[in-house]
Parts: structure tokens; C-alpha cells; sequence
């Protein structure tokens, strides 16, 4: 099987760890691989060096080329001219991995955290059974209504899986909240597919990305509409299957989520570094310096060289905002 791993997104939520230039998937987060570099290794499950390609855009090929050295793995790394969202990434990877012949392909976003390989492959190999015929998604039981996720009604059983009723990309908070009631799944990110299917589909469902395909890379990317494998094709498909991907997943989205998926000491902090804790408990503390804390609670607090957050952990998703802060203060 051949993958395609996604590396061209950045994200703010993490800040200050993440920036425009060292987005969330290369920073090592729980341990010293960075998230690109676990998924890296995740795919050498099911396919060879020679199987893999890296999409990613010319900000990031560096940092990319360098994270593949340091684990060993000498894999082809595609740059795009410039971003245009998942559907024109994986168009372009999933023809460029398959020009010696048809095969079946994984895409993996390289944001996510996931602890067990075992539930991983299996997922892969019920998923490559139906990839035939369908365009597969993996299924997550949902926690929360959050709206940061696709949503996926299962239907009818099908082999391992079952048919995709439907699906419904970051829907409303009220909307997601009568999904997770109603038995939907999240759309973990990631997809299972052959590629002559899944090349008919995007003309099916996306004509527009197949046009602009037709010529050079550069005059592609230049025509192409900015758009999601979600909402370019998932939505639209009536080709999609879904199996259930049993295992901790997490997007780690913000810090909170980073906090869940880190282990905890004795007071339920989470720590990365060197912490003096009094009667400090339920902290997230990310720093290179000693950190020493009295009577604070549920807070996450992040040091890098040049700067410093404290947030409450339950707002924060609004780290996001302090990109936006930034760019006004110039
Ligand atoms: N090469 C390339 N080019 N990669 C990209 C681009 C691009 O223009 N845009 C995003 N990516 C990469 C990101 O780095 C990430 O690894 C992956 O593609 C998914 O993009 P996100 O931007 O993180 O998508 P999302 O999190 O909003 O939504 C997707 O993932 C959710 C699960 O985390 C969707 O598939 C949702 O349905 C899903 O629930
Ligand atoms: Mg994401």
C-alpha cells in the first residue's frame, strides 16, 4: 500500500510552541518526535520508504527533509507551489504516488496523536478490503459535540465497516451536539482508497480540482479553488465507507488536549521540564526552566525562548486568538 502523509497546515492554538513557521506537526509535543516524525513511523506499518510520500509546501521542505533524516527514512517529499487546503494535496500526491501502476492508498494528516499501533494497522487492513470499491474513512466515538470535526452517520453493515449514510464537515455546536446523540462518528482525518477511484470521484464530485489537474504543476496550483477533501468530496461521495478506528486518538487541537494526552504526576500536573508544585494541581507545564507554583490550579503554562503563556486550560481554544493579536500589533 502506498501513503501519502499531509504536512502542509499550521495551526495557532498552540502558541507559543507552534508558530507560521513551526506549525504543530513538527514540534516534538509528548516526547522527542514530533507528531510528523510518529506518523512517519506509523506508516512504515504498512508501507516501504519507497512507498511513502511527504506533501508538503516550500516553507516547510527543510524542516520536513530534515525530521525524515533524523528518524532514518529516506521517503519523496512533493512540494506544492502553494497551500490550496487537503483536496489539491491529496490529488496531486495520490497521482504522482501511483504513475508505476494502480495501488491502494493511505492518507494520513501528520497533527494527530495515536499511543497504539495495533488498532491502527488492524484499522487499515478492514479499511484496504474495502478500498476497492469505496472511499474509506475512519470512525471515532465521539466525547464531545466539537465542532473542529467531520461527522459520519453510519448505515448498513459492509464487511468490516459499514456504508456512509452521510457526512457533514464542522457542523454547529447544536447540530454536532444532536450528532453525538443520534450515534454519528468523527471523521478521524484520515482515508483509505484506490487511486483510480478516488481520481473518478474528485471528477464526480470536484470537477474544477480535475481541470485545473490537467496542467503543469505550477498553472494547477494557480487555478485550482482552496478546498477540503471533507467538503470537496466526503460530503458529496456516495461512495464512502466507514470503519471504526478503536484506539486513543487525538488531534491534540490546543492545550487542553495536549494536557489529556500527556501522563501525570502524583498531582495530576502534566510536566515537560522541572516543576516545584505548592498545593498546585490538574497544571499543564511545558519549560526549559525550573517553574515553581503556588495555589494555581487547571492552568497550562508554556515557556519557549521568546515567550511565555499562562492560560486557564478550559479556554484554550482561544490560544488561537493571540495569532490574531499579533498580526494587529505587527
Ligand atoms: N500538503 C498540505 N497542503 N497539507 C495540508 C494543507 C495543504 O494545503 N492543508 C492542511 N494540510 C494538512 C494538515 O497539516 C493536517 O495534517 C491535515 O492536512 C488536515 O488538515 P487540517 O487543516 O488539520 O484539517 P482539520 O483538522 O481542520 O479537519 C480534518 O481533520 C479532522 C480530524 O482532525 C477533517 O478531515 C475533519 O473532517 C476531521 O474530523
Ligand atoms: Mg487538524
Amino acid at each position: 500500500m502506498k501513503t501519502l502523509i499531509l504536512a502542509g497546515g499550521s495551526g495557532t492554538r498552540l502558541f507559543p510552541l507552534s508558530r507560521e513557521h513551526y506549525p504543530k506537526q513538527f514540534i516534538p509535543l509528548v516526547d522527542d518526535e514530533s507528531l510528523f516524525q510518529k506518523t512517519v513511523k506509523r506508516a512504515l506499518l504498512f508501507s516501504s520508504p519507497q512507498e511513502i510520500a511527504i506533501v508538503t509546501n516550500t516553507d516547510h521542505r527543510f524542516l520536513v527533509r530534515d525530521q525524515l533524516a533524523a528518524i532514518g527514512c529516506d521517503c519523496r517529499v512533493l512540494v506544492e507551489p502553494v497551500g490550496k487546503n487537503t483536496l489539491p494535496a491529496i490529488y496531486y500526491g495520490a497521482r504522482e504516488i501511483t504513475r508505476d501502476g494502480p495501488d491502494t492508498v493511505a492518507v494520513l494528516p501528520s497533527d494527530h496523536l495515536i499511543t497504539a499501533a495495533g488498532p491502527f494497522h488492524d484499522a487499515f487492513r478492514r479499511a484496504e478490503r474495502l478500498s476497492k470499491d469505496y472511499l474509506v474513512v475512519f470512525g471515532v466515538r465521539p466525547t464531545s459535540p466539537h465542532t473542529g470535526y467531520g461527522y459520519i452517520r453510519p448505515g448498513e453493515p459492509l464487511g468490516d465497516g459499514s456504508l456512509v449514510d452521510g457526512f457533514v464537515e464542522k457542523p454547529d455546536i447544536e447540530t454536532a451536539g444532536r450528532y453525538v446523540a443520534d450515534g454519528y462518528l468523527w471523521n478521524s482525518g484520515m482515508f483509505c482508497f484506490d487511486a483510480a477511484l478516488f481520481l473518478a470521484e474528485c471528477e464526480a464530485c470536484a470537477p474544477e480540482v480535475a481541470r485545473a489537474f490537467e496542467q503543469p504543476l505550477d498553472e494547477a496550483y494557480g487555478a485550482v479553488p482552496a478546498l477540503s477533501i471533507d467538503y470537496g468530496i466526503m460530503e458529496r461521495t456516495r461512495k464512502a465507507a466507514v470503519v471504526p478506528l478503536e484506539c486513543d486518538w487525538s488531534d491534540v487541537g490546543n492545550f487542553d488536549a495536549l494536557y489529556a494526552a500527556l501522563s501525570k504526576n502524583g498531582d495530576a500536573n502534566a510536566v515537560r521540564g522541572e516543576h516545584i508544585g505548592i498545593d498546585s494541581s490538574e497544571n499543564l507545564i511545558i519549560a526549559d526552566r525550573l517553574v515553581a507554583t503556588v495555589g494555581v490550579h487547571n492552568l497550562a503554562i508554556v515557556e519557549t525562548k521568546d515567550a511565555i503563556l499562562v492560560a486557564a486550560r478550559d479556554e484554550a481554544q482561544r490560544v488561537g486568538e493571540i495569532a490574531k493579536a499579533l498580526r494587529e500589533k505587527g
